[in-house]
Order: C-alpha cells, then structure tokens, then sequence
C-alpha cells in the first residue's frame, strides 16, 4: 500500500472504530460483531506498525472504548482499567509467552506460572470497598473515567456489601465483570418481545443495558451476577500473586470463576483453551476466550503495562461463533399474544458444531432496517440464544435475484387485519379465534413455568385442535380418556399420566395461574407481584385500573392490559369455565407493607445518584410515603446538595437526616 491510501485507510479506521466504539460502549447497541470489531482493529494495529509516522497519538490503539455517558456522575479510576491485547492463535499465544520471558531474561526452556481464566463477556466494572464496605461502583468507560453506577451494583445479589473479613483492608478496589447468565437472558428477551420491545442482542448488550439503567429497581429485576478477576489500588493489604488474589477475593465472600486454574507452562495454558472451548456451549453463562496471565505480581510489575493492556496478559479470543449462508425464505409466525414474528429459513450451515437451518429476524423493522432479502447471503451468528441471528447481508453478493419479503398486512394463520399498536415494534394478529394464538396459549398454559403440566406437548396440542377436542385453554380439563385414545401413538399408560398430569395442575398458586392465562404484559414476575398484592383471583378481576397502578412496578400500559384482559367477556367465560372445572389457585400471602411501611420520608437537594423521583419510588414499594414537606411527623430526610430550607427544618425539628448513601444502606 502506499502512503497516500495507508493515510486515507487508516483515518477511516479511526472513523470507524470510534463509531463502533460508541455504539458498543455508550449505547449498548452494536452493529457488528466483536469478531468484525476485531478485525478493524487488527487491521489498523498492523498499519500503524507498518506506518508509524501515520499513527496518531489519540490512535483507538492506545486506548480503551467507552467514553462515560453523561446521565451518570463519572467517576476517575484511581488506577486505570486497561484492557486486554488478543490473540487469536496457537502461534499468539507460544509468540506471547516467548515475549515475556525474553523481557525478564529468562531462559526459553524455564516455564511460567500462569493463572488461566475464562474470558466473560459483560460489562467490566469496578467495586470499591473501604474498611470492607462496598461504597462505590462504577463502569470502565474509557479507562481513565467510568461512570458511578452503585445504586444500581447495589441491586446485584451476588456483590457482597460487606466483605467476609475479620480484619478487612482499608481500601480494595475490586475489578470483575457484571454478566447476565444464558437462561435468564433469553426469558429477559422473550417477555420484551411480548411486550414488542426489541429484544438484546446478546447477553452482553443486555447486561450493560439493565446496568446503566437510570432506576436502579429495573436492573434489580434483571439477575445480573458477577465474577470478580483483579484489584485497582488497595491500602493495608498486598498480594504476591494473581492466585492468591483470587484465593483471598473468594474469602471475601466475592464471586470467583470456579474453572480459574493456575499452570505451569504455555503448554498447559494451551490445554486449559482447548478444555474451556469444548465445555463453552455447556456453560450457563457466554465467553468469547481464556485470558491468560503471568500469576507472580512481581513478574507482572518488571512486565508493565503498554499504552492500553498490560504486557503480562493476552486474551486468547474463541473464534467467532459466525456462518455466511444463504436465506432460502421468510416465514411469519403467530405468537400466543398474537405478535407475527419473522423466522428465516436458511441453507443449512455448520457453526461450531451445531447445524442451524432457522435464524430469527426478530422484527419486521429488523428486516427492513438490515434490508434481508429472500435469497441474500447473510453473516449469521449463534450469540447466546438457541436460534442464531443475522448479523449483516453480505450486499455485494447481490444478484439482483433477491426479494423484499413485505410486512404482513394480514395474519398469516387467520387472515385477519394485523395491527401495529403505538410505540411498539411488534405487529400483532387481534383475532381470539386465531388458530396458532389459541395453540400457542395452550403451549403457554401447560408450559413448565405455567400450570406445568407435564407431557402436554407440543404434538398432542395439535392433535387437540385438529380432532376439535379442545377450543381453548377453558377445554383442557373436560378431556376424557376416550379423547386422548383417538390421538396418533397414545396408549393406555401414556393416557391415564397425561390425565393425572392435567388434574394435578387443577392445584395451583394464584400467581402461577395469572401468568398461565397468558395475559399481554403479564410475565411471571407480574403476575406474582399481581398475586401478592390482591390475594385471591376475585379481588385481581375486580380490580380498578388505579389500584393496578398502585403497585410500584405496574405501569399504565400493564394495568391497562389487564383491565381489558378481565373486562373481556370471552376470557371471563374462559376464567369461570376453568373454576367450574376445578382449577383452585391458592390464595396468596399478601404483602404486608415493606420495610418502610408506616415511614415517611422527604427527599431535598440533588442527590448524588438516584432521581427524586426514583428514590421516592424505591420508599413506596416498600410501604413507606414519601412526602414532599418537613413535619413532626416526619421519620426522615434524605438531603443531597444543595439542600435548603427542608434540611433546616429537619434539624430543627430533630428528624434523622441521612446522606444518599445512607439511605441506599438502609435497603440492604
Ligand atoms: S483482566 C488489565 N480477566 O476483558 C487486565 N479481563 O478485553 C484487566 N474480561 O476489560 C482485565 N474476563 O472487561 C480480565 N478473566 C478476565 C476477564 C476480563 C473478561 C474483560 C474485561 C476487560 C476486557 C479486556
């Protein structure tokens, strides 16, 4: 290449990389995947290599992504978070081990202690602990200054408040990775696409997402964990190793990577790579590499750092989980709440082992804003979810042969009219007659985290239909044996546990069978709290549309769904008919307040990170009132900055006045 286009390519790499980074770091929205981000990368690594004189010292080579967004306070690093160099090869890693020991003049045939660690793939975060208490959380952002998100940390089960510690350090500021396991990520994107939010693309986007959340008790309501893998600055404590940091992390009472193993040798860190990559599809939770590190701290501080990763760790990066295949077609699906989703089947392809025929298009304005098109070469990627999804048309591949495959204007199961409601990405089948939302209800109805009734499948539910057995969810109970023997491959046994298995649901909680009705917006977390807070089945039908509201976390959309759901007079029927047939949901324990219940508290200045009207929230839910002027009456004042008659009053009538922080305690 000669200077001119190096100069012209390089610039647009820069271009392109800080888009990319934006994209990644501050809107938790990429547009392409860490393997297409690596390889921009790479490629402006070796030009610079090959230009120096064209490298720029604000080069993204010398730094790390993000830049902290401005609706969180930022926070300075007292040590900056540094990132990883990667390797993508055997030859990286062996190249990466001979580098070290040439740097500390050690002989080529000695081994290294290294500490091997899968590479998780969320978010970096930084936990500091004062005399072992956690006081403040932040994100890496751009290295140097990430964002303070400790209310929200806070919320996150697993990090410890206090360190397990007889004698904890005065100062330790702990570094891990904010993830959200497999499992719950997918229920996460299925009730967002029933709720015809776009779902997240990846557990990772989602775990950033509900961590940078501005109301801490939506990232509560996401079971985000963490695991814990290097320190910042700390005072009265010291370590000599990578393990034994890791070993003392774990005494803490802090979440440590049980497959962290310690090695002698590249050889065996080479091992350890090939034993995690064969576990990776089994494990709950998604890693993209094994990071490799020298364990003696004493080694890694003769070893340094670079401008942006130190030198005495790689990270050996998985390949990409990725395919280029072809689109054969696109098929719409109904949903039990009636959403139409595209599904794409492809020409089959191998990615990692796994053949995958079928990609989610997620929705329609996915499809045209990616512009897939019937008979397209795609970039397909299996990302944490069952079904793999499309990464980018290959659109010099064209052929012109390629068709636009239009929204449906109509249901593709009943024919009805399909509606896009305001607001929502999803276009909808309204139709109650529908024959796939009927099925897909019963699908629902029976499922494992529904009325659980155990060998209802799929199979049979069709058979149901089609032998005109059952019309809906109300009809499951009046099946007779004599029914299920007219059903393909069902014998005598197969018949009376099918028969127990539907009675045995007959006895069930009432928030188990809320969320079994299918009813739109009503997950199974709503449909608990529904359950809580009403006690019997009468008193959730009955209820007005203001007491719904009344809960915390029922906003006006989910209250306004479940009104018309009870105010229809076919789920009514449905409901009676299932009662009449013998469904009995248990009464709930109501709750009884919270810890609040019967205080008040007023809220006054700016605080620090929490809104007003977050914090006043955070006290409702659990009992307390929140009032906005200073009495006798008053339990407590929450004052930030800024502060000024109410917090005077407050002192002057003697109620407690408690900092944010303070407040934020109270909670744990
Ligand atoms: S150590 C200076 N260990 O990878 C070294 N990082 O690409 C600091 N990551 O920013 C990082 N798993 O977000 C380390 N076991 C692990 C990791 C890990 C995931 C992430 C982390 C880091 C990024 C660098």
């Amino acid at each position: 290449m000669d200077n001119p286009s190096a100069a012209a390519r390089i610039e647009f790499l820069y271009n392109e990389i800080a888009r990319h980074n934006r994209l990644y770091y501050e809107n938790d929205a990429p547009e392409i995947t860490d393997a297409e981000y690596d390889a921009l990368f790479q490629e402006l690594k070796l030009l610079e290599e090959e230009y120096p004189d064209l490298a720029r010292p604000d080069s993204p080579t010398t730094r790390v992504g993000g830049k902290a967004a401005d609706k969180f306070l930022q926070v300075k690093h007292s040590l900056p978070m540094l990132s990883l160099e990667n390797g993508f090869s055997e030859e990286d890693i062996i190249a990466f081990d001979e580098r070290i020991k040439r740097f500390l003049g050690i002989p080529a045939e000695k081994v290294i202690e290294y500490v091997c660690e899968p590479k998780m793939d969320g978010l970096a975060v930084e936990l500091i602990y004062k005399s072992g208490t956690f006081t403040q959380g932040s994100t890496r952002g751009d290295g140097e200054t990430g964002e303070d998100i400790t209310a929200n940390l806070k919320t996150v089960k697993d990090i410890s408040k206090h360190l397990k510690s007889p004698a904890p350090p005065s100062l330790i500021e702990i570094r891990g990775e904010v993830y959200l396991p497999i499992e719950p990520f997918r229920e996460l994107n299925r009730t967002r696409e029933e709720n015809g939010e776009p779902p997240f693309a990846n557990p990772r986007n989602a775990a950033a997402g509900s961590l940078r959340q501005l109301d801490p008790t939506i990232t509560a309501h996401r079971p985000l964990t963490i695991f814990c893998y290097a320190i910042g600055k700390t005072e009265g404590i010291k370590f000599p190793s990578q393990s034994k940091l890791l070993e003392t992390l774990s005494t803490f009472g802090l979440p440590v990577n049980p497959l962290i193993e310690r090695v002698s040798g590249i050889n065996e860190a080479i091992k350890f790579y090939n034993n995690i990559e064969n576990k990776r599809d089994s494990l709950p939770y998604e890693i993209d590499g094994v990071v490799i590190k020298v364990d003696d701290f004493g080694m890694q501080r003769e070893l340094g750092d670079k401008s942006r990763s130190p030198r005495w760790a790689i990270a050996w990066k998985f390949p990409p989980r990725q395919a280029v295949t072809v689109i054969e077609s696109i098929i719409p699906s109904v949903g039990r709440t009636g959403v139409i989703t595209p599904t794409a089947n492809l020409r089959p392809v191998e990615i990692s082992g796994v053949i995958v025929s079928r990609a989610t298009l997620h929705n329609w304005e996915e499809v045209e804003r990616k512009d897939i098109r019937v008979g397209d070469n795609v970039i397909i990627e299996r990302a944490g979810d069952v079904i793999p999804a499309v990464v980018k048309v290959l659109t010099d591949k064209r052929t012109g042969e390629e068709r636009i495959f239009p929204r449906p204007v109509k249901c593709p199961e009943c024919g009805s009219e399909v509606v896009k409601i305001p607001g929502e990405v999803a276009i909808r089948c309204l139709s109650l007659d529908c024959p796939a939302r009927i099925k897909e209800s019963i699908i629902h109805f029976a499922s494992r985290n529904a009325m659980d009734i155990t060998g209802l499948g799929e199979k049979y539910i069709d058979q149901m239909l089609r032998l005109g057995i059952v019309k809906s969810i109300a009809d499951l109970y009046s099946i007779t044996k004599e029914d299920l023997m007219k059903f393909e491959r069902m014998g005598d046994k197969l018949a009376d546990n099918l028969l127990n298995a539907i009675s045995k649901s007959k006895n069930c909680e009432l928030g188990i069978f809320l969320f079994a009705l299918g009813i739109r917006h009503v997950g199974e977390h709503t449909a608990k709290l529904l359950a809580e807070s009403f006690g019997t089945l009468e008193n959730v039908i009955t209820a007005k549309e203001e007491e719904l509201l009344a809960i915390r976390e029922i906003g006006p959309q989910v209250a306004e769904s479940i009104s018309e759901f009870f105010n229809d007079q076919d789920n009514r029927v449905t409901v009676e008919k299932l009662l009449a047939s013998g469904v009995t949901p248990s009464e709930a324990k109501k709750r009884i307040g919270g810890r609040f219940t019967g205080k008040t508290f007023v809220f006054t200045g700016t605080l620090p990170t929490l809104t007003r009207n977050d914090a006043q929230k955070m006290v409702e839910n659990e009992g307390g009132n929140a009032s906005g002027s200073v009495s006798k009456k008053t339990d407590y004042v929450v004052a930030g900055e800024e502060a000024g008659s109410k917090l005077d009053k407050a002192l002057q009538l003697g109620v407690t006045v408690l900092t944010e922080e303070e407040f934020l305690n109270m909670f744990l």
